[in-house]
């Protein structure tokens, strides 16, 4: 973990309510993909955690959709400000290749797999990934993934790809999904864990501290209580509780 001053250099909004940061500076205490960062937010207590979309030893990229007034006030940061943030965070994805992976997103979900797509295919293997969201709009960062993975789509309203979770998408392509990757809203996660043996949940937490000290984001597991912040935020979708 470290405590890093980074500067804004892009601020671009993808969606409606989607915005995609590019955060420049000393980002070598990103280790892996899947972890995430918590940002100071001027005039706000609690710092706001976020999870590395992609990132190198000097730029960090974050895609956030405006939920309340942290993240409304992110997406009017200027270009050149600065922001606090703490690097470093959480244990990541266990990238595994002797599997055939299995990403699986829901909206604002697909946020960590830009890294974890990057860091397969450096790795000579081309990941699938079925991603779900409400409506077409919510459906992001595409043009940068799409050479990248194999790519199935659904949405709630049909506007997009299936109409349907990305549960009847997995079923409706009739995938054998060896191992997954998920990442998006907790029952999806929950649905996904009971259904397949084998895979990893990113899940969120209402984070107090964001680093281990206040257990304010402990979760049930098999093995007792974990927090989400530091022995997450990705768990076994088996040793989860749901
Ligand atoms: C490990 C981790 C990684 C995350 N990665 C991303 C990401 O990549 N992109 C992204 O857009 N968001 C991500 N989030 C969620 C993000 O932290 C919240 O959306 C953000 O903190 C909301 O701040 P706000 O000030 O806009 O909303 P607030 O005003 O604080 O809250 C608005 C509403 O959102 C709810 N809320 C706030 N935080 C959370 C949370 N963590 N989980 C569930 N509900 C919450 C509140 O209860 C309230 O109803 C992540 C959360 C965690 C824990
Ligand atoms: S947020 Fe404090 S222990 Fe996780």
């Amino acid at each position: 973990m470290k405590d890093v001053e980074l500067v804004i250099k892009s601020n671009i909004k993808v969606s409606k309510d989607i915005y995609l940061m590019r955060l420049e500076g000393d980002t070598s205490e990103v280790k892996n993909c899947g972890e995430f960062i918590n940002i100071t937010l001027p005039n706000h207590y609690l710092r706001r955690p976020i999870s590395v979309c992609d990132y190198s030893s000097d730029h960090i990229d974050i895609l956030f959709k405006i939920l309340g007034h942290g993240t409304k006030d992110m997406a009017g940061f200027e270009v050149g400000s600065k922001l606090k943030c703490l690097i470093g965070l959480g244990n990541g994805f266990n990238i595994r290749t002797d599997i055939k992976p299995t990403l699986i997103a829901g909206g604002i979900g697909i946020a960590p797999f830009m890294a974890v797509i990057k860091k397969y295919n450096s790795l000579g293997i081309r990941p699938q990934l079925f991603y779900g969201a409400r409506s077409k709009d919510d459906l992001v960062i595409l043009d940068e993934i799409k050479e990248m993975a194999d790519i199935f789509m659904c949405t709630d309203d049909g506007s997009y790809g299936l109409k349907g979770t990305v549960l009847d998408l997995i079923k409706h392509e009739n995938i054998n999904v060896e191992y997954y990757y998920a990442c998006g809203p907790y029952k999806m996660l929950e649905a996904i864990a009971k259904e397949f043996n084998d895979g990893e949940v990113s899940l969120e937490a209402r984070m107090g501290c964001g680093f281990g000290a206040c257990m304010g984001c402990s979760i049930k597991t098999t093995e007792g209580p974990k927090r989400v912040c530091k022995e997450g935020p990705v768990f076994k979708g088996k040793e989860v509780l749901w």
